[in-house]
């Protein structure tokens, strides 16, 4: 991490097991993130997020979204917190709500998300289960930037992973997960270092890195 790289202050979302959460703290903590966990929310109180969040000594609320009969609301109570949080950089791991525009004008170009698929290939839920359905021989994970549509906003970050004939849900899942939990807190990197340019719907390096121009096919060839 270079020496006078600013830490950056993120407010991190979770509504689920939290391992992307757990990612990020761990990278923060060893230092091989310049980033400062300011709060982190979660809208469901029985998440595993909640009890990493409570373990790791970081100023985290739950706001549980039941609370709220219109998501304006939700999303108003959140985004209050997150600024009463000074945070910069608002990062959705595994949030499993829609944001509304509240959120967004509140926090422009300022909002990312992991998906556990290749966009713009399936965006949405149960997305391992739809690429494995569908007969992909590739699916992997997207760190993109958060507009006002599902899963559509300017990617940031890809990996890729194989579909193996034998896969189940869980076990793409699974490889999926392992790959989130390395480029999720490489794109909070790079937004810190302020190494990323906007150039119309393409995000780019700089300094770019060397390219990876491998092909990869699979099944592979004989
Ligand atoms: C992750 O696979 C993340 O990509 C996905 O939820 C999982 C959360 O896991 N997010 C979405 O599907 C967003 N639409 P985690 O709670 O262990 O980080």
């Amino acid at each position: 991490m270079g020496a006078n790289v600013k830490k950056l202050r993120l407010g991190i979302l979770a509504s689920g097991g939290g391992t992307n959460l757990q990612s990020i703290i761990d990278r923060c903590q060893d230092g091989s993130l310049a980033a400062d966990i300011a709060i982190i929310i979660c809208n469901n109180p029985g998440a595993g997020a909640l009890d990493r969040a409570k373990k790791s000594g970081i100023p985290h609320r739950c706001i549980n979204h039941r609370d709220f009969s219109e998501r304006q609301d939700f999303d108003r109570s959140v985004v209050s917190a997150l600024q009463d949080a000074d945070v910069e950089l608002v990062v959705l791991a595994g949030f499993m709500r829609i944001i509304s525009d509240v959120f967004l004008d509140a926090f422009p170009q300022r909002i990312i998300n992991i998906h556990p698929a290749l966009l713009p290939a399936f965006p949405g839920l149960h997305v391992q289960r739809k690429a494995l359905e569908h007969g992909a021989r590739f699916s992997g994970c997207t760190v993109h930037f958060v507009d006002s549509g599902v899963d559509t906003g300017r990617i940031i970050l890809q990996a890729v992973v194989p579909v193996l004939d034998d896969d189940t849900e869980a076990t793409l899942s699974a490889r999926i997960l392992e790959q989130e939990h390395k480029i999720y807190p490489r794109a909070i990197q790079l937004i810190a270092e302020g190494r990323l340019r906007i150039d119309g719907r393409r995000v780019l390096v700089e300094p770019a890195t060397a390219p990876e121009c491998q092909a990869i096919i699979n099944p592979p060839l004989d």
